[in-house]
This record gives structure tokens, sequence and C-alpha cells, in this order.
């Protein structure tokens, strides 16, 4: 039995209580979604920035009745420190496990508007992580990013060797590691790092100015539209399907010592260039019977973009029992289906 398994059967025998913030997003639902199959009892915060509703619903009509009683949403903002304490205080529940994943994602996002983004990635962080340990919640895992190797030129990446952040985006997510292990020093808050490469799946928004690759792409083709590649198209990314960043979440909340106070790196180990990105996206699109007549166009290079990411996952492997379930094909096969129903619903 994996870990993994092993540790939701544990989960199922005796629930636990859960924070996750950002709820509404991405990584946030569906944290929750697998959360409440597990028969977990979780309070979820976010105040709507870049996460819906339809999100919350969506998981709502994936799960039983009576999972979903097991919900409390807390409508509030990390920024405010009164809204972070409010979420550790729902009904009176002693919260064990932050998973927070709350933040303003985007490298241009952050370009544009640095305030923004360091408001709510470090401020916002700040604020969470006092609460946590004024709560004494027995494990913080936060959401970390591999923006944080910056110019470090070495592949695949490990985590000790890090290079200088190339945006404000990457400069927050460094703070956060840095705010994580002084507040293990200083208040022996048990709190671990998941440097995410490229997370993709059901429910990572398409659209708007700063939407990721994978979705963005993905929408332009369904919707026959033009599709940019910045660069050669050689850039090169490490894509990491959603269900295998739940695992590592879970695996970081409930590790033993050894796992815990750590920074992991949470992705493949494989390295997926661009152009075999689209390649692989038009092949899932036409094996759902949709077809793009239209050519990729190719543009100049985006700025604070790294040219190459890939990880080593030996450090989660190691120490967390992290064994990712699927490869970046499998979840393209998988989130397919989603994005076409999504895409093509007149209500979205
Ligand atoms: N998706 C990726 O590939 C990736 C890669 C590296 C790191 N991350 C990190 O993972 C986390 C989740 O990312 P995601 O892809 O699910 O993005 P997302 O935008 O879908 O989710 C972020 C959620 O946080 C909420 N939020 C933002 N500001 C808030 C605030 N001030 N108060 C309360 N809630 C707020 C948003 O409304 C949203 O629901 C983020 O911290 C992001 O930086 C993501």
């Amino acid at each position: 039995m994996s870990k993994y398994d092993e540790i939701k059967k544990e989960l199922k025998q005796t629930p636990k209580v859960w924070l996750v913030t950002g709820v509404a997003g991405f990584i946030g639902s569906n944290l929750l979604e697998t959360l409440l199959l597990l028969n977990q009892r979780v309070i979820g915060l976010d105040n709507f920035a870049t996460g819906h509703q339809h999100n919350l619903d969506e998981v709502q009509s994936e799960v039983s009745t009576e999972q979903w009683l097991n919900f409390s949403f807390v409508k509030g903002d990390i920024r405010n420190f009164e809204d972070c304490q409010r979420a550790l205080t729902v009904d009176n529940l002693a919260v064990d496990y932050i998973l927070h994943q709350a933040a303003l994602g985007s490298v241009p996002r952050s370009i544009a508007d640095p305030i923004l983004t360091n408001s709510t990635n470090i401020t916002g962080f700040l604020n969470m992580l006092t609460a946590a340990k004024d709560a004494k919640v027995a494990t913080f895992v936060y959401a970390a990013s591999s923006s944080t190797y910056g110019d470090h030129p070495a592949l695949p990446k490990v985590e000790d060797n890090i290079g200088k952040p190339l945006s404000p985006y990457a400069v927050t997510k460094y703070v956060n590691e840095l705010y994580a292990d002084v507040f293990n020093k200083t208040y022996g808050l048990n709190a671990t790092g998941l440097r995410y490469f490229n997370v993709f799946g059901k429910r990572q928004d398409p659209d708007g100015a700063y939407a990721a690759v994978i979705p963005k792409w993905t929408a332009a083709m369904i919707e026959n539209q033009d599709l940019f590649i910045n660069g050669d198209g050689e850039t090169s990314r490490d894509f990491c399907f959603v269900e295998n960043a739940v695992q590592a979440n879970i695996l970081a909340a409930t590790a033993a010592d050894k796992g815990k106070n750590q920074v992991f790196n949470v992705a493949l180990g494989d390295r997926t260039s661009l152009n075999e990105l689209y390649a692989s996206l038009a092949t899932a699109l036409s094996s759902n019977d949709v077809s793009y007549t239209k050519k990729a166009i190719y543009r100049e290079f985006r700025a604070g973009d790294v040219r190459h990411s890939q990880a080593d996952i030996t450090k989660a492997k190691e120490l967390l029992g992290f064994q990712p379930e699927y490869r970046i094909q499998q979840g393209i096969d998988k989130a397919m289906p989603w994005y076409i129903k999504f895409l093509t619903n007149p209500n979205n």
C-alpha cells in the first residue's frame, strides 16, 4: 500500500479539521473535493479575487449531501488579520491542518502590479501564519513556487540550490519560505512549503490576461481562436497534474517529524517543451472530436520567465512518501473532457 493510501485510510477512520485558504480557486477547490470525499471537516477561506463560486458549486455536486455539510465557508481576505482569525474559530473547531493556497499567482500580474501581489502574498501570508501560530495548529502547509529557483541554471532543480528571483511574484514566494522557517525557529510552528511546478487540471481558470498556459491554450483551441507561443517553443516546464499536488498536500500535513519544516518540490521530474505541450493538447482534443484548424503563432519571449524548469522530486519521495500517480499525458486526458464541458456551457 502506498503512503498516500495508508494516510487516506487513517484519515477516513479518524477525520481531522482542515482550513483550506484560496478554497474557491483551482488548487484549493481540488483540495476541498478530495478532503470532503475522505469525510474530513473542512473550513474554506476566500475573497473571490481570482476564485469562483462555481468552483464551490461544482465540488458540492461531486460529494454527498452529508459530506457537503462538513464544509463551512468563510468569505474573507487574508490581508485582514481578523479574517484569518475568524476562519480559525468557526464553530469553535480546533483546526488541525492549514493548507494555505490563497495568493495572487502569475508572474506578469506581479510585474504589472507588484504592490497588490506583495500585499496578498506577503502581508496576507504573514497574517495567516501568525493566526496559525496563535491557534496552535499542528501543521501549516503552504503553496510555495518553482519560481524561487530564479536564475539558478542547474537542472533538475534541487531544493537547496536556488538563484535570485526573476519577478516580484518569485520574491513573494521566497519570502514565504523565509517567514515559515523563522516561525518554526522562533515559535515552534510546523510549516512546510510545497514548491509547485506548473500545476494543471480541472477548474484551472482559462479566462483573463493571467491565465496559465494549459487552460489558455485549451480554451483557444476549443473556441478556434488564435493561440500564441512565447519564444521559440523550446521553453520547457515540469507540468504537474493537480491530483499529484493534492497528494503532496495531504502527505505534508500529516507527515512524521522528518517530513516537517521542509520545502519540497512538487512535480513529476519530467520536462515538456511548449511545442510538445501544444502537440499533446491538440491530440487530446482531437480524441474528444475537437479539431483546431488554426496554426500556433510564435511571438517574443515573456519577461520574467525562466527558460527551463524541471524538478528533482527525490526529497518528497523519501521524506513524504510522495508518488505522483499521473504523468502529464494522463493528466491532460483526464482534464480535457472537463474543459470541453466547461467552455461549451453557455452559462460560463
Ligand atoms: N497553479 C500553479 O501552477 C501554481 C504554481 C506555483 C504556485 N502556485 C500557488 O498555488 C496557490 C494556488 O494557486 P491556484 O493556481 O489555485 O490559483 P487560483 O487563483 O485559482 O487560486 C487562488 C485563490 O486564492 C484566493 N485569494 C486571492 N487573494 C486572496 C485574499 N487576499 N484573501 C483570500 N483569498 C484570496 C483567490 O480568490 C483564489 O480562489 C497560490 O498560492 C499560487 O501562487 C500555483
